[in-house]
């Protein structure tokens, strides 16, 4: 019993120090991590385009009262982007590009949004707000828990299905992040 107890004191450790490495290596990423609430922004940031999204306004845009839209693929506008990244306890985060202002939406002033799923819509919402229920790609479609992108409106915009029986998908395009 003590020889197990020791073992997994060892392990322990070991554990900490595989994480402590890259902590201490790389303070650039860790202040960028920490500056947005915990998130730890991904690699890539992508424009989202509905399979079968309005003709010529296929891609996914975020209004300036959050909430989405098909429009344009300007895959150079932030609003148009979103980079995949990670919460801080472990959640697949969709960190919405663009930034947001007191007139529309006076929560999400100087924080980082991420797409939420409010029960009816999915939309930009505070990445740090208790209880949020976090809008994802799963195998190519918006998903949260079981509700999905169901596709748009006739005012072009954004549809959910919350059973998730139908969901329409999104091909992605890799971008340069845009000022916000
Ligand atoms: C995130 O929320 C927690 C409590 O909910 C708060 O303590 C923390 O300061 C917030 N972080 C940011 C960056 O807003
Ligand atoms: C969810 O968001 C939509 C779009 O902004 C809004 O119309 C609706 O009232 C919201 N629902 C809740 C429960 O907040
Ligand atoms: C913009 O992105 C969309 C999909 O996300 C893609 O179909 C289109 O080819 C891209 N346009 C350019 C010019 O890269």
């Amino acid at each position: 019993m003590k020889g197990f107890t020791h073992i997994l004191v060892v392990s322990f450790v070991a554990f900490r120090s595989v994480f402590a490495i890259p902590a201490k290596g790389n303070k650039a990423a860790n202040a960028a991590a920490s500056a947005v609430a915990g998130i730890t922004r991904g690699a890539s940031t992508i424009v989202m385009k509905e399979v079968g999204g309005v003709p010529g306004n296929e891609c996914l845009t975020f209004r300036n009262n959050g909430e989405i839209v098909d429009a344009a693929c300007v895959n150079t506008s932030a609003d148009r982007q979103v980079t995949p990244s990670t919460s801080a306890s472990g959640a697949d985060v969709l960190l919405v590009q663009r930034s947001f202002d007191a007139g529309f939406r006076p929560d999400l002033v100087g924080k980082q949004a991420c797409v939420g799923f409010n029960g009816t819509d999915f939309k930009a919402v505070d990445c740090n707000a208790s209880g949020t229920q976090f809008v994802s790609l799963v195998g190519g479609q918006l998903k949260s828990g079981t509700a999905c992108q169901s596709g748009h409106d006739s005012a072009a915009q954004l549809t959910v299905d919350s059973s998730g029986s139908k969901c329409v998908g999104v091909t992605i395009t890799t971008v340069t992040p845009a000022a916000p």
